[in-house]
């Protein structure tokens, strides 16, 4: 376990290869579900650079809210967030000290050339972010180069690698750090997951 700023944890090799084997077909299941993965277009026209598909409540990528159903789509209702996958953000996020009840998880799919801008997680209650309860992430497939900065958009970035099975808890004081992916480092999932690109798991209480 890495603690990178006080509550910005990393903890390598969370899941064992079985449990990241059984995880992506869950991931590939949900995305082709009903309300599964798409393409997103953001606030300003811009398409993102990664697939998405919410569980529990969708967020809204044009107004930056959380809603029942993608009214920037299809206007489907998200899927729920499956109870196994709850137990299993809780698990990480014991393992570091904090404590969270997620309701929602952001499931995304990058291709190999896939990446994700500098922002903040800052949709959620007021009351969550006050009290720093985390977000946490799970990596699956290819290994992501991940930066973490601080406050604002201008500090400096630190790189981590986040590789298929690593979790990483951004919580407490660190709740609102910047945070981006520029890029993947293709063609390193572990073969037994057969995937080209990454599936992310972000899970949050709202
Ligand atoms: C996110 O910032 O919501 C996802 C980060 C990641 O893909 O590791
Ligand atoms: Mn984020």
């Amino acid at each position: 376990m890495h603690e990178i700023h006080p509550g910005a944890i990393h903890l390598p090799s969370f899941l064992s290869l079985d449990e990241q084997v059984t995880l992506v077909a869950r991931c590939r299941a949900l995305g082709s579900a009903p309300a599964g993965l798409y393409r997103p277009t953001v606030r300003g026209g811009g398409r993102m650079h990664v697939d998405l598909c919410c569980l529990g409540m969708h967020w809204n990528p044009v107004e930056y809210r959380y809603e029942a159903v993608r009214s920037d789509h299809d206007g489907l209702p998200v899927q729920p967030l499956p109870s196994d996958l709850a137990a299993l953000a809780r698990r990480v996020v014991e393992a570091t000290g904090m404590t969270i009840a997620p309701d929602i998880c952001l499931m995304t799919f990058y291709p190999e050339d896939g990446g994700l801008g500098l922002h903040q997680d800052k949709d959620e209650r007021p009351e969550t972010l006050a009290a720093g309860v985390p977000i946490v992430s799970l990596s699956l497939g290819d290994s992501a180069r991940f930066r973490v900065g601080g406050f604002r958009r201008k500090e400096p970035l630190e790189t981590v690698v986040l590789a298929s099975g690593d979790a990483f808890v951004l919580g407490g004081p660190s709740r609102l750090r910047y945070h981006g992916v520029p890029g993947l480092l293709a063609g390193t999932a572990p073969a037994a997951l057969r995937l080209a690109g990454r599936f992310n798991l972000s899970f949050r209480q709202y």
